[in-house]
């Protein structure tokens, strides 16, 4: 084959190292990667690594991941596993031995008996998601979801062949959606509610009365409610239960990456109703064979008490931090309207700032290297008045950012 749509022309374009805009009209690429959004922030994170190379190291508020190393426990027993050589597929559901712990850690965190057999092990809580959505959806099916959240969740839903349906919410609800909302927003075509406690880009959580009355709507309306629980256990005001206490009909999410500041590990868990263990093992094996095996032996040890220790010694970290950054930030004219519980995320309206948080975010990069994430990442729904910051770095670098931010504030108001 030769010509514009042919092998010839796909090799010249990966030589030339094309433009996206130029792959996006190159005939080969699918109209769901087009239509694939990237995240704003990534123009970001390109301008601060260039503006680095004058005037050195930049401050980010700005990712969504600790500043931390894993547990040692867990290190020590990759270390181990790795020495030892036994690094080979495990069963597509994951290592039964990790799924047993994983359910151990429920029944003394959460008071809940949860079944090894109802958890599948995933490369993160990412391949979780998707999995799941590939399990419940049929082409042209709808998941709602809040504007604003996790931008990946549209994509999960879409690789899946189905809608993601956006359910705007604001500061009065916490930015979780209302059982009103639900019920509004839910056809003949709606599958699933999905929903995040806390949540990304806000922080907020669901309390138990409004979880609960989330999901008998849920459930009246014959759906199924998916709790995203990955910051479940970076919670500021005591334990909170995982929502799987609402019934056994939920779906929920989870993963190592934030709790244990295991993001690169690439590994996180789905708890499920058991008729949905069957379609997801098929799944897993068609889609991953199994996730990594490396990554599960040394995430047993993630449950022992001293590598619980060093996690909950993280999320105090995160109180500290939160508590420094976010009263200093409003004292500089943001707002946030609704004070986050739990995660590493303030959602702040800079309104009184600027009239685009996108620019505010461009030029405060250009200007003095600070990097937050505009709201735009997050949602369509007044997005250009909210900015996410993110409190992963220790307040000795979260001063210097603060420090920078009133010095380009001062500039831009003179
Ligand atoms: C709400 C939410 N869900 C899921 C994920 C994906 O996490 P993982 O690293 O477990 O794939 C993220 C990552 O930032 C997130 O914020």
């Amino acid at each position: 084959m030769t010509g514009v749509t042919g092998l010839g022309a796909w090799a010249l374009v990966g030589r030339m190292a094309p433009t996206i805009a130029q792959m996006k009209d190159h005939p080969l690429i699918s109209d769901r990667a087009n239509r694939t959004r990237p995240f704003h922030v990534m123009a970001l994170l390109s301008r601060a690594a260039a503006r680095e190379k004058t005037h050195g190291p930049s401050i980010g508020m700005v990712v969504g991941e600790p500043d931390f190393p894993a547990p040692p426990l867990v290190v020590a027993a990759a270390q181990r596993m790795l020495a030892e050589g036994r690094i080979h597929y495990t069963h597509a559901l994951g290592a039964d031995e990790l799924r047993e712990a994983i359910a151990n850690d429920y029944w003394e965190r959460d008071q809940l008996r949860i079944r090894p057999d109802q958890i599948a092990v995933t490369a993160g809580a990412s391949a979780g998601l998707l999995l799941v959505m590939s399990a419940i959806l049929n082409p042209g099916d709808e998941v709602l979801m809040a504007d604003p959240s996790y931008p990946c969740n549209r994509e999960f839903v879409a690789s899946a062949g189905g809608v993601a349906v956006m359910i705007p919410v604001d500061a009065t609800s916490q930015f979780q959606p209302t059982p009103d909302q639900v019920r509004q927003a839910w056809t003949a075509k709606t599958k699933a509610l999905l929903v995040a406690s806390p949540a990304n880009p806000t922080g907020t959580m669901l309390s138990e009365a409004d979880a609960l009355a989330l999901a008998a709507v849920v459930r009246e309306l014959g759906g199924v409610l998916i709790v995203d629980e990955i910051y479940q256990r970076i919670v500021f005001d005591g334990n909170r239960r995982s929502l799987l206490s609402l019934g056994d009909d939920v779906i929920s999410v989870n993963s190592f990456s934030k709790t244990y500041s295991m993001t690169g590990w690439r590994l996180g868990w789905v708890v499920a109703p058991p008729a949905l263990m069957a379609p997801l093992e098929r799944l897993s094996q068609n889609l991953f064979i199994s996730p990594s095996s490396l990554a599960q032996h040394a995430a047993i040890a993630a449950f022992a008490p001293a590598s619980r220790a060093v996690a909950d010694g993280y999320r105090d970290l995160f109180r500290q931090q939160r508590d420094f950054l976010l009263p200093t930030l409003q004292s500089l004219g943001f707002r946030i309207p609704a004070q986050p519980q739990g995660a590493f995320y303030g959602y702040c309206d800079v309104s009184a700032l600027t009239d685009d948080s996108y620019r505010f975010c461009l030029e405060l990069c250009d200007a003095v290297g600070v990097l937050m994430t505009p709201g735009c990442d997050f949602g369509d729904v007044q997005s250009q008045r909210y900015l996410r910051v993110s409190y992963t770095k220790p307040v000795s670098v979260l001063e210097e950012g603060v420090h920078r931010l009133e010095t380009f504030l001062k500039r831009t108001s003179s």
